[in-house]
């Protein structure tokens, strides 16, 4: 979503942000602006509709020296994506990029026409320019004006402001929309995601939720809303740039998906031991008695993440036999009046750990008193934070906005943590074994599977990339990664596509088979195998498309069968979902669909 970057030192400003900008590409947006100030505070605001590079176009011609400004990405929430409402907004001396939404816009848009603003966009942002602009009448501080004006307003943000009176500094301020500071020789940085920061600086200050900071050359003041002055932690960022380039890969998203054998890897890193058939979890901040104590698990996230959690509660319901297991979607969850039962333990899942709806079911969760673990990618995240402990998947940067990586390993996440509560209910250890074994297989297999069907994937990819329509149907542990398998396509294709409990096909979606869909099935051959295939019959009779996924050997009526000779027995569904990811990238690429960054869609979504 939005993204925030900005610079003060002795560089040529525009450079840096449009650097930076390019990074916060992946995270989705539909226009880009950068802002400067000379030394005497003439600013030089350029901004563009479209990609970053219409704006490294016309910076290419409007080239300043000065070396302090702010610029932004924009991911449309109020008025259309254009130029007019694209970041920096400016207003008098003040020069603004926020993300996050003010809430009460409106109200203050109408008493600052009465004191004679006029609007040019539809944006809050520019609502909020004026507000900061109309206050700072009153004070000759930059930061005072700041701090006024958002004890005004009702809402989210993640914002920096330039000051053509205050040349010599940038003011932040962040309340629920990320904000980091990167701290240089002489120089500071601002971001609203790490990835700006590489190759520029590792020492970074993450602001908090109410913090305010005045960036000058010299350093980092930082306030709290209160006007105390508080004291920088200064952290090492622990991503490198290698992490956010495509390495001799066409997409990002393909690149993601070969590193699962490695990030898998990564998530299993010193926990588990595969001889002793333990698993052990080092953030988890939990007591075996505590651990006991638990009786009914709450997994909450949004998109993938959620269909994660799906597909987790599948295999942690079965290890833990007595424990109520709820997957909740967080925009849903956060409105409902539900209760929280004696003994609930919420896992907080999400790969950005930023997506404002999972935020604001923990912030709930927590004030009801429940213990909540985090299953989050990006360290140093605000869900990483507020967490009373977690698991780190490992995985590195994610760039693609289309979640793979990260999929299979918040699954893995959450079997460790089921694995790790098992252990100390002293359950099945049987299953525990058998699931361990196949942890310590799984990364092997995902590179087995890759180099086995890549090839006949893409060529199933040209035969049905003409299809506008899909139905992705599976039984028990195959039906998330059914829910998984359509999101993917859709996300990156635009085809229609909609996942099914294979059960569920008579009561609805078997009406939609015709020569405008196909379908794509998965066949586990286990216990399920003969209800699974009477569902693959009854599609049959009424003539689909099918491509059915399976681990048989059995013979398999359809038009196309993928057949993964796997050594796992429980875990395979993840290695089906390994030949979807394959199936959803290479039908994107033939119908010429921007497979990074997918129309409409944001990496991380920051707003409700
Ligand atoms: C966006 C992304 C998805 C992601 C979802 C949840 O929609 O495009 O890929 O699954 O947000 O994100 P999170 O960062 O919380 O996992």
């Amino acid at each position: 979503m939005c993204g925030i970057v900005g610079y003060i030192g002795t560089k040529q400003a525009q450079d840096v942000l449009v650097s930076g900008l390019k990074r916060l590409e992946y995270r989705g947006y539909d226009s880009a602006g950068v802002a400067t100030l000379g030394p005497r505070g003439a600013a030089t605001v350029l901004r563009t509709k479209g990609k970053v590079q219409e704006l490294v176009d016309l910076v290419a011609t409007h080239q300043k020296t000065d070396s302090v400004g702010i610029g932004h990405t924009r991911w449309a929430t109020h008025g259309e994506p254009s130029k007019r409402n694209a970041h920096p907004h400016v207003a008098g001396s003040i020069h603004l990029v926020h993300n996050g939404i003010i809430e009460n816009y409106q109200d203050l848009r109408i008493t600052l026409q009465q004191h004679d603003y006029d609007f040019k966009s539809d944006t809050d942002t520019e609502v909020l320019a004026a507000l900061i602009d109309y206050v700072s009448r009153d004070t000759s501080s930059l930061l005072e004006a700041v701090r006024s004006a958002l004890g005004m307003v009702v809402g989210a943000y993640g914002i920096a402001v330039l000051d053509t009176k205050h040349p010599d500094e940038i003011v932040v301020a962040r309340k629920g929309s990320p904000l980091i500071l990167g701290v240089g020789n002489g120089e500071v940085f601002i971001a609203s995601d790490a990835s700006a920061l590489l190759g520029y600086t590792k020492q970074v200050i993450y602001l908090q939720d109410g913090e305010l900071a005045v960036c000058k050359a010299s350093g980092v003041e930082l306030y709290d809303m209160s006007n105390k002055i508080l004291e920088p932690t200064v952290e090492t960022l622990e991503m490198d740039l290698e992490a956010v380039q495509k390495k001799g890969y066409d997409h990002f998203l393909l690149k993601e998906i070969h590193e699962q054998p490695d990030t898998v890897r990564a998530t299993l890193r010193g926990r588990i031991d595969a001889e002793a058939h333990t698993a052990r979890l080092g953030g988890v901040n939990m007591t075996n008695d505590e651990l006991r104590d638990v009786h009914h698990i709450m997994i909450v996230g949004c998109g993938t993440a959620y269909y994660a959690g799906v597909l987790a509660k599948y295999y942690i319901e079965q290890l833990l036999g007595d424990v109520v297991i709820s997957v909740e979607i967080a925009s849903e969850l956060r409105y409902r009046s539900f209760t929280v039962p004696e003994g609930t333990l919420a896992l907080i899942v999400s790969q950005s750990g930023e997506t404002a709806d999972t935020l604001a079911c923990l912030t709930e969760l927590k004030r009801r008193g429940v213990h909540c673990l985090g299953v989050v990618n990006a360290v140093g995240s605000s869900i990483a934070r507020e967490v009373d402990g977690g698991v780190y998947v490992h995985v590195g940067a994610e760039v693609s906005v289309a979640s793979t990586k990260a999929f299979t390993s918040q699954v893995v996440a959450m079997l460790l943590f089921g694995l790790t509560a098992a252990d100390a209910k002293g359950v099945d250890p049987e299953r525990r074994a058998t699931l361990i074994d196949e942890l310590d297989l799984l990364p092997g297999e995902i590179e087995r599977v890759l180099k086995a069907h890549e090839a006949e994937v893409k060529k199933i990819a040209k035969r049905y990339a003409k299809y506008d329509n899909s139905l992705y149907v599976g039984r028990d542990t195959l039906f998330p990664v059914a829910l998984e398998g359509s999101l993917k396509l859709k996300e990156i294709s635009y085809v229609h596509a909609e996942g099914y409990a294979a059960g569920e096909l008579k009561h609805g979606p078997i009406a939609l088979i015709d020569d405008t869909f196909f379908e794509v099935f998965y066949l586990l051959d286990n216990w399920l195998y003969e209800k699974s295939q009477s569902n693959l019959i009854e599609m049959n009779a009424r003539g689909a498309h099918a491509i059915v996924i399976t681990d048989t050997a059995r013979k398999v009526d359809a038009e196309v069968v993928v057949r993964v000779n796997s050594k796992l027995e429980l875990l395979t569904p993840l290695l089906f979902n390994i030949v979807s990811q394959l199936l959803a990238y290479y039908i994107a690429i033939e119908r010429g669909s921007d497979v990074d960054q997918p129309r409409n869609l944001a990496k991380s979504v920051t707003v409700e």
